[in-house]
């Protein structure tokens, strides 16, 4: 009997001090007691680990210790102690404070311990959770950041239907001008101010493109363009827009592939680049543009490419920005200066065309972005765009809705030497086709009514498969699924533009 005696007295002892080994051994959880006061009165490694002190420091002191100062002046550990007497169970996360008085998330629990029903004291458990707490702030983050971009597709939807109004209101100024320059006297303070106005109209549809690609509604008309072609076109333009502290060097090489974009994206995107560069030289410097054939061997991106770059000698961009300047809206200039929509544009561009963008930075050296375009197949005849617009003949039927665009659509037909019968909807066009003597159709597609231009273009389509039918709009939702269907001239255009894409239709 005695020998079972010892022996149970020994397997409690194995089984306490195993206990005691366990719960001191625990790292990941601080696991120690209070005395009914809120003295600690055991201590384990998990404790040392996390909160920083060893048994030795905290043993004997009370555990508000570990709460903030604002935590203690508002007695919230007496309070937690109270709670676990009153309720059995004491439960919280908030910042505790570390010995050397760094702050970490904790999740709090204690426990009131009685003998034969007094309290003798607590059982109190703490886990440092700063990490999870971050992992869900991080999710926290990326939710907020997909309402962001919820919040930029309705921006966009709004900035699309506004665009779209705008680019009438281009369409009637820009189209007004091509007739006043005929009939102004050659003086030349007549002709500054149409030039005013002419480059007003071309910066407010440039405008009106880049909220258009930002909400990726831009209705891109590729063609096989030239390159050195475009880069010579716009030159002046560049050069104006830079002033004159700023040298503008173009390095074009004269055999560079053509590439299949739409040509108002690649001057606007061109027009962004060299705006952005000589923004970042405040002094002066100079600016680089370069075009040139090159070959990429990546994922993503492999094969024949065009390069158009543009390289300055300013400010150079910060690593921490770096990755943010493509984002819409966007920007480090001043309120009024930029509204960070240039960059967004050349991205959306880039990428819309199937190529890409290249940044290279050096704080305090320069910048150098460059345009990468996949070349284009030599088959399709590189457009000349000529400014002279070419002479047609034949009745067109015009289709639009708005009298003032209308007007100003049936004078540059006139002028390109059509005859114009005009109605202002898709019903009305029906029976003036049935009336015949139609050579082709030109319609605008967003209209009021039952029947859209474009709704107007496949029943058209049906019914008198052979009548050529050309579309225009300002808005591109509705260019998106029309584009192999029927050739689309997008507003606001120019006689050149308009002849030419008269030219093209199948007849
Ligand atoms: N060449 C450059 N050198 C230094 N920083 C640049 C350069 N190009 C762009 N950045 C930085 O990228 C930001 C975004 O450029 P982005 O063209 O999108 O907008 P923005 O020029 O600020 O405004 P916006 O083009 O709409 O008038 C700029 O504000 C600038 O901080
Ligand atoms: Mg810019």
């Amino acid at each position: 009997m005695f020998g079972k005696a010892k022996q149970n007295q020994r397997d409690l002892f194995e089984s306490e001090r195993s206990f005691r080994l366990l719960v001191e051994g625990v790292a990941d959880y601080a696991l120690y007691m209070l005395d009914p006061n809120g003295i600690v009165t055991s201590w384990n490694i998990g404790g040392e680990r996390i909160k920083g002190y060893t048994p030795s420091e905290i043993l004997g002191r009370h555990f508000s210790a570990f709460y903030t100062e604002t935590d203690r002046a508002n007695g919230k550990p007496q309070r937690a102690l109270k709670i676990a007497e009153e309720q059995g169970r004491y439960e919280e996360e908030g910042w505790r404070v570390r010995k050397d008085g760094t702050f970490f998330w904790a999740s709090v629990m204690i426990d009131p311990i009685r003998e034969d029903g007094r309290l003798v004291g607590f059982a109190k458990i703490t886990r440092d959770i700063t990490e999870r707490r971050e992992a869900q702030l991080k999710v926290e983050q990326m939710q907020a950041k997909l309402a962001e971009s919820q919040k930029l597709d309705a921006l966009g939807q709004l900035t699309g239907g506004v665009a779209h109004d705008f680019n009438n209101l281009l369409m009637i100024i820009s189209g007004s001008l091509h007739t006043l320059r005929k009939g102004v006297p050659d003086e030349p303070r007549l002709q500054r101010a149409l030039s005013a106005i002419e480059a007003a109209s071309r910066r407010g549809a440039a405008l009106t493109g880049q909220l258009l690609t930002f909400a990726r509604r831009q209705s891109v008309n590729p063609q096989a363009v030239n390159v050195v072609e475009r880069i010579d076109a716009i030159r002046d333009v560049l050069r104006t827009g830079v002033g004159s502290t700023v040298a503008l060097q173009f390095d074009v090489g004269r055999s560079v592939w053509p590439v299949m974009v739409d040509v108002t994206e690649l001057e606007t995107a061109l027009v962004n680049l060299v705006i952005n560069a000589r923004d970042a030289m405040p002094d002066g410097g100079n600016i680089r543009i370069a075009a040139n054939n090159t070959t990429l061997r990546e994922e993503a991106h492999s094969g024949d490419y065009v390069a158009i770059s543009v390289e300055d000698s300013g400010t150079g961009i910060a690593p921490d920005v770096l990755s943010k300047i493509f984002d819409p809206f966007f920007t480090t200039k001043p309120v009024g200066k930029g509204t960070g929509l240039g960059l967004s544009q050349v991205h959306g561009f880039a990428h819309q065309a199937g190529g890409t963008v290249k940044v290279t930075s050096e704080l305090g050296k320069g910048t150098k972005i460059a345009i990468l375009l996949p070349r284009k197949d030599i088959d399709v005849p590189v457009d000349e765009i000529s400014a002279t617009a070419s002479g047609g003949s034949g009745t067109v039927l015009l289709v639009d809705d708005n009298p003032e665009v209308a007007a100003v659509s049936s004078s540059l037909l006139e002028q390109l030497g059509y005859t114009v019968r005009r109605v202002d909807n898709a019903e009305a066009a029906l029976r003036e086709v049935e009336r015949d003597g139609i050579d082709f159709v030109f319609s605008d597609i967003v209209m009021p009514g039952k029947m859209d231009g474009l709704a107007l273009a496949r029943h058209l389509k049906a019914i008198r498969p052979r009548l050529p039918i050309l579309l225009a709009t300002g808005y591109s939702d509705a260019a998106v699924n029309v584009r192999d269907d029927f050739p689309i001239l997008r507003k606001p255009y120019e006689i050149h533009q308009l002849s030419q894409a008269i030219a093209k239709l199948p007849r």
